[in-house]
């Protein structure tokens, strides 16, 4: 049995005994380990059904305890002041001391890490003291969790608890930076808009998404898979009319009218309402939708400036050919 806790230090204990603890980040929920164990580490790509070994994201409680593990330069250095805690992950190499199980980097010589900005995330991390590797807490593929009991309709039965934090203010995941070479990479756009990454280090490349056969080649970016968050109801992108047989994901003041059923992601067309909502959405148009025979969710355009853009790369790999 899964336990919903809303004890830190339960959950500490958890995850220092080599449970696998959901929790709350700012970002979406994630699914924790301790980091430097490898049969926990190993327990997260089981208990989510990942078929090959992603590496994951490393969470730590400060920007001095993520330059321990990883080797920092002054681009680094000065987004860590700017953003952390935030929701930016940074993509560094690794220390020769970093504690990190190799696992958890799916054995790069780089590693993903962050400081989340949500308060019980931040006093999880300090009772545990050490890295904790948390990718979202969702079976693979499929919508990360917004809320507590998104995670457990995800995982319950396959991880000891699930730590209750409420609803995630950002709703999307973190931006994935790669800073291990010269040229800065954008891996994932999230939670942080990459013009202001680019306000603080100047111009970042961005690298085009990846199709499954050469994610698996590549296994320098595998978090770019084109088919992830998906709902079990095939996405139509870009709908500008709508039929009753559809489930409609809205944006802004004008929802289309005559869909099956309707969720608007902010009907005053506000981008930052719209990530917060948009896996939440997703998730009931996606149960309004199986209850009601419907055949599909269509979604409307959503710009794609700021946070647009996170909101869009994941609409598009929730439309992508799946398998
Ligand atoms: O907001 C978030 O980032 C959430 C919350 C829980 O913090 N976490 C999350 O973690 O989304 P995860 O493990 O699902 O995302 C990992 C992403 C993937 O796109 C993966 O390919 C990339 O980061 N990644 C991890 N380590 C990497 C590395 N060493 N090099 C390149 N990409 C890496
Ligand atoms: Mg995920």
């Amino acid at each position: 049995m899964t336990r919903l806790l809303s004890d830190v230090a339960e959950a500490a204990a958890l995850l220092a005994a080599g449970e696998l603890v959901a929790f709350p980040t700012e970002t979406v929920y994630g699914l924790g380990a301790d980091a430097r164990n490898g049969r926990a580490v190993a327990a997260v790509f089981a208990a989510k059904g990942r078929p090959q070994f992603n590496p994951l994201i490393c969470h730590v409680a400060t920007a001095e305890a993520a330059f321990e593990e990883v080797v920092a330069d002054e681009r680094a250095r000065a987004l860590a002041a700017r953003f952390w805690p935030g929701p930016l992950t940074l993509v560094l190499p690794r220390r020769a001391s970093c504690r990190v199980d190799l696992l958890a980097g799916a054995g790069l010589d780089t590693l993903a890490i962050r400081v989340p900005a949500h308060p019980l995330a931040l006093d999880l991390l300090r009772a545990v003291g050490g890295p904790v590797a948390a990718p979202s807490a969702n079976r693979s593929g499929g919508v990360s969790p917004t809320e507590a009991a998104h995670a457990l309709a995800e995982l319950g039965g396959r991880i000891a608890a699930v730590l209750d934090g409420g609803r995630c203010a950002v709703g999307v995941e973190s931006t994935v930076l790669d800073l291990s070479s010269r040229g800065a990479a954008l891996l994932r756009p999230g939670g942080v808009p990459v013009e202001a990454i680019e306000a603080t280090i100047g111009p970042v490349g961005r690298p085009l998404p990846l199709s499954a056969g050469e994610a698996t080649q590549h296994l320098r970016s595998p978090g770019m898979l084109l088919s992830h968050y998906a709902p079990s109801l095939p996405v139509r992108l870009d709908a500008t009319e709508v039929g009753p047989e559809e489930a409609l994901l809205a944006f802004g003041q004008r929802p289309l009218p005559g869909a099956g059923a309707m969720w608007n992601l902010s009907p005053s067309a506000d981008l930052v309402e719209a990530a917060q909502r948009l896996f939440a959405g997703l998730r009931w148009l996606d149960a309004q939708g199986r209850r009601l025979g419907l055949a599909r969710i269509a979604a409307m355009p959503v710009p794609d400036g700021g946070l647009g853009a996170a909101i869009n790369d994941r609409l598009s790999r929730a439309a992508a050919p799946r398998g």
